[in-house]
């Protein structure tokens, strides 16, 4: 990902930081009201669960400029994710929710180039975490699954 989108990116992030409570809050009303098939998926309880995704977006976002340090903590989500009944096509979903969240909540400053900036950082995110699903052997993998492309770090 080149400098200019790493800065939108960060100076998006930080503008929204101080509500991150909110914001996953509201990423996971949003996800289970146009998806509720996946709230079973969820502990009953999403407290500890909304601060681990919350700190696991700081930590990608720390590390924009240095990907190769998340390739082995996404890879090893990934297999994590496998038991929770995450599937490949779900990635999308995730993704696109949480980018609707933020330009909601971020109103004025949001623009078509963050929310493009945004789905390549999540997608990059997802493809490295799919590539660790993909590692666990017997994981009820459908097509989508065995589909899943190369994650591209570089270009990404
Ligand atoms: C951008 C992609 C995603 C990120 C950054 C993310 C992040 C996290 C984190 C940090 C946890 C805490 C537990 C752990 O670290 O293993 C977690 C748990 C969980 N995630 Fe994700 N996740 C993502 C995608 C998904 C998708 C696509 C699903 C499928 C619906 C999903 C379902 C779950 C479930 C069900 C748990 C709770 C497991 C439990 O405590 O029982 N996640 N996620």
């Amino acid at each position: 990902m080149d400098s200019a989108v790493i800065d939108r990116l960060e100076k998006s992030f930080n503008a929204l930081a101080h509500r991150g409570e909110e914001l996953v809050d509201r990423f996971y009303a949003l996800l289970f009201a146009r998806n509720p098939q996946l709230r079973a998926l969820f502990p009953s309880a999403l407290r500890d669960q909304k601060q681990k995704l919350l700190s696991s977006i700081i930590l990608v976002m720390k590390n924009l400029r240095s990907p190769e340090m998340l390739r082995q903590p996404l890879i090893d989500m990934g297999r994590r994710h496998v038991a929770y009944g995450a599937q490949p096509e779900h990635y999308p979903v995730v993704r696109d929710t949480l980018v609707e969240v933020m330009a909601s909540m971020a109103g004025p400053i949001w623009n078509d180039q963050l929310t493009s900036d945004w789905k390549r950082a999540l997608h990059f995110v997802s493809m490295v975490m799919i590539e660790g699903h993909q590692q666990v052997a017997g994981c009820a993998c459908n097509a989508a699954c065995s589909a899943g492309a190369a994650p591209a770090m570089a270009g990404a």
